[in-house]
């Protein structure tokens, strides 16, 4: 048997957050790896595309609240939007799971253990914020207050926008939970840890071979600064999975996360019966029959290139060939912004313009570096019109009209003429394919367009519409010549522009023995195959129409108007409504008893007149800041209208109001002398 020189390759875009739609932001890594997975697999490589949804952490859980849906709900439905907005822009995994998934909890499971056994697993106590309200741990983004450094009001819990401290949550001055508003207060709990550091100088070594310099340099830099171990550990309620032999204690979403790629790829193997597959990808031992590459944006670095390889290595799994990172997408020289309406959603564009214009431009701006990607909207329209509707459509569309009066029949063959069209063509294969391997596709977009400026100028000089009126023959064969270059020229743009291809493909009527692939086209001119002798085309359909100025205006008043409307809806959402207000009832309640609570060491029960016929029992968190004694007599204010609520030590009639700290309340007091029972107003 001889053995195959296919490469067999595995690839993954990052793992979408199952928590809101696609935009173009994304959009670029995944037309990036679609098209170096398509190149791939038009070179005949065995190649797999594999991605999933990422479904867990504290977003998700805080979404699927707002919307009043239950996680599973939310991700449920957002995976199938997700497969519907990447179906339309011609994504096409092998592959698209749920980090939510059995197999995925096998997995993480599996690496835990493994590093458990090792040794990289340990408890530190860990002091955090939570909220009393909403009963959860305050990640970073979820507490707001003052900046310690500047004192800005306002600043989320990880650094300031003012002055570009970077801080704890529980370093905040006067901290409130972002959700509700409430002051949060300290716990501390222990969290598992993975001992990161202990992979210092491994990591050094396998960023070597594993990166591009750029990236590699500047996680040496932070490697050099010290590895810090690494939390994967959060308290619950948190959606994820739960970490085994733990009271309360789930991954953290990052630690599942990226083993969604190997779960992703198991299920795909495992359905097919390709388990060899999966080990020949994954196992340690196998990794030199096989190839594994990660595409990510530059904001997640720190997690595929250190975190990454070091758990892969626990678990004794290769570690990927490459990681290829790309920048971020600007619009019109911006960051996007939401309040600026540039975080352009997929569905959006949809509706206005086409996809395939997308996919084109922005492989006419990518490159394998890490700078940042600019959707100019006006070079869109340009670029787009030029050299999609205006040079490569083109070719067909100008022929097609002529050979419909010469009943769509071409002529015997190519003749001279034609064979040198095509040969230029054919000298740019090894070149056009490198770049695409490199992806460096704006360098295989420029070397397409001036092969499709070399048709339509042969053309143009050889006027077959003046031909066509006293040599037929001479007009068709010139068709004939331009037909064939443009069908061999498109299969170059095939893997940027695969359903634009196919139309060629069905236009000019391609027969299905032919080869779909760059196996088509051959080094030697001798040797390529053309369209048949005499062939009959089909009727030509539109290829690609011209994008205008207002169709992208239309599409940015499209989204303007969503986000106007979210907007009302989230500030309809933050106030309450004099009627809500009014049916609170607030009365005057005066403190006739109060009690420590045997068993608690938070709460006193009081014995509260709110001018009824019997007072109220109350339970009250003020222990730590009042004595029972000092608060006989104090007249309070209550919530007299609030149901019952059943509690460990009994039941709780009223709530009353108190603000600060937990070990310092106050409770709001009257000042004036009034009754018992008085309503607040
Ligand atoms: O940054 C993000 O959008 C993450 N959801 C990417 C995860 S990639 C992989 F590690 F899962
Ligand atoms: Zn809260």
């Amino acid at each position: 048997m001889i053995a195959s020189n296919k490469r067999k390759i595995l690839v993954t875009s990052a793992l979408p957050y199952a928590n809101g739609p696609i935009h173009l932001g994304h959009l670029v890594e995944y037309i990036q790896t679609d098209i170096w997975v398509r190149y791939q697999k038009m070179c005949g490589n065995e190649t797999y595309y594999f991605c999933a949804d990422d479904t867990h952490g504290t977003p998700i859980m805080l979404t699927a609240k707002k919307l009043n849906l239950t996680p599973e709900a939310l991700i449920e439905k957002i995976y199938e939007e997700h497969l519907k907005d990447f179906s339309l822009f011609e994504i096409k995994f092998d592959n698209y799971y749920s980090t939510n998934s059995k197999e995925n909890q096998y997995f993480s499971e599996t690496f835990y253990k493994k590093a458990k056994e090792k040794g990289y697993i340990y408890k530190k106590k860990v002091k955090q914020l939570f909220c009393p309200h909403d009963k959860m741990f305050l990640p970073d983004r979820y507490v707001k207050g003052i900046c310690p450094k500047c004192g800005a009001k306002d600043q989320y819990g990880d650094c300031c926008e003012k002055c570009g401290a970077s801080y704890r949550p529980i370093d905040l001055i006067e901290p409130k939970c972002a959700i509700c508003g409430t002051i949060p207060i300290e716990k501390e709990e222990d969290h598992i840890f993975f001992k990161l550091s202990a992979f210092s100088s491994w990591l050094e070594e396998w960023l070597e071979t594993h990166t591009d310099e750029s990236i590699k340099n500047k996680m040496l830099e932070w490697i050099q600064a010290g590895l810090k171990d690494w939390d994967i550990s959060r308290d619950g309620p948190y959606f994820g999975f739960r970490i085994p032999d733990e009271e309360n204690k789930y991954f953290y979403v990052w630690l599942d996360a990226p083993i969604g790629y190997i779960s992703s790829s198991y299920h795909y193997f495992k359905k097919h019966n390709l388990e060899n597959r999966f080990d020949e990808f994954w196992s340690k031992d196998k990794e030199k029959k096989t190839e594994v590459y990660h595409f990510i944006g530059k904001d997640i670095i720190y997690f595929h290139t250190l975190f990454w390889p070091a758990i892969l290595n626990t678990a004794d799994f290769r570690t990927p060939n490459k990681v290829f990172v790309h920048g971020f997408l600007t619009i019109n020289g911006e960051k996007m912004s939401k309040s600026r309406g540039t975080f352009i959603k997929a569905q959006s564009y949809l509706k206005h313009l086409d996809p395939q214009a997308l996919r084109y431009y922005f492989a006419s701006r990518l490159s394998n570096s890490i700078d940042d990607i600019d959707l100019n909207f006006d070079d869109f329209i340009f670029k787009y019109n030029s050299d999609i509707v205006g040079n490569i459509a083109n070719i067909f569309s100008r022929c097609a009209k002529l050979l419909e009066t010469l009943n769509n029949q071409l002529s015997k063959n190519v003749n001279q003429e034609g064979l040198s069209l095509i040969e230029s063509i054919l000298s740019k294969k090894k070149v056009i394919l490198q770049q695409y391997e490199e992806r460096n596709y704006h360098k295989v977009t420029k070397m397409i367009i001036e092969l499709g400026s070399e048709i339509n100028k042969y053309i143009s000089e050889k006027e077959p519409w003046n031909q066509i009126k006293t040599n037929i023959e001479e007009a068709r064969q010139i068709l004939t010549n331009a037909l064939n270059a443009g069908w061999l020229l498109s299969i170059y743009l095939k893997p940027i522009l695969p359903s634009f291809c196919k139309g060629v493909e069905t236009f000019l009527n391609v027969p299905f023995e032919y080869p779909k692939d760059f196996g088509l086209l051959s080094q030697n001119i001798q040797t390529q195959k053309f369209l048949p002798e005499n062939h009959k085309i089909n009727p030509y359909k539109h290829l690609a129409s011209r994008i205008t100025k207002e169709m992208v205006e239309n599409m940015f008043k499209e989204e303007q108007k969503e986000i106007l409307e979210t907007s009302k809806l989230e500030s309809n959402q933050k106030y309450i409504t004099i009627e809500d207000f009014s049916k609170i009832e607030l009365k005057v309640g005066m403190i006739i008893d109060a009690r420590e609570v045997e068993g608690s060491d938070k709460l006193l029960n009081l014995i509260l007149d709110v001018g009824e016929e019997k007072p109220r029992n109350v339970f009250a968190g003020i222990k730590k800041s009042y004595n029972p004694q000092e608060l006989i007599g104090k007249k309070v204010i209550a919530v007299t209208n609030l149901q019952p609520r059943k509690m460990k030590f009994g039941i709780s009639e009223a709530m009353i109001l108190a603000t600060g700290k937990e070990n310092n309340l106050s409770l709001i007091t009257v000042e004036k002398d009034v009754n018992a029972g008085s309503i607040v107003k």
